[in-house]
């Protein structure tokens, strides 16, 4: 089919364990999520083993925050999205802000590491930050989608 040529752009988002712990804060991060006209496009419930948070933050091993990040990711359920906007990348980290909460609540207050977070490590959320980890990070969580296929239907439907 023709489809209007509209920039369709796909990140990972993860909503870690601390948000996914109330079902209240969760649906209000959706809802801020779609009010900013960002697609949640798939989304599943994940529950790591240590060994899966060491293969998805292998970039960070040796840090000195290595091992309570990976003991935070494993600390409870936490849900993946696959977000989709014209520039959901740069949009999706826009909207979390930067890294460590603190930093977000002078810089930029209304983001929701701001609103959110609770510490350096726990700051409630991932965001790829390329195109080429956006790919590799949807596949480790989606790995039954096809990246192509998702952006087609966005086209058409754009
Ligand atoms: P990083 O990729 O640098 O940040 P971001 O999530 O904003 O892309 O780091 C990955 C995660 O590691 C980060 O979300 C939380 C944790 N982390 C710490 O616990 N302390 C730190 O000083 C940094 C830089 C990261
Ligand atoms: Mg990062």
């Amino acid at each position: 089919p023709i489809t209007h040529a509209v920039k369709r752009q796909l990140t990972l988002a993860l909503l870690k364990p601390d948000i996914c712990a109330s079902q209240k804060l969760q649906v209000r991060v959706h809802e801020a999520i779609e009010a900013q006209n960002i697609k949640i496009v798939s989304q599943r419930p994940v529950l790591w083993t240590k060994e899966e948070a060491g293969a998805f933050y292998a970039e960070h091993k040796g840090k000195f925050f290595y091992d309570r990040l990976c003991g935070y990711m494993t600390s409870g359920p936490f849900q993946a999205l696959v977000l989709s906007s014209p520039d959901a990348i740069k949009e999706w980290r826009a909207l979390i802000g930067p890294t460590h909460p603190c930093r977000a609540r002078i810089h930029q207050p209304t983001t929701l590491r701001a609103l959110y977070g609770l510490s350096d490590t726990r700051n409630s959320f991932h965001g790829s930050d390329s195109d080429e980890t956006a790919k590799n990070e949807i596949a480790f969580f989606f790995p039954e989608l096809s990246i192509d296929n998702l952006l087609k239907v966005q086209d058409s439907q754009a």
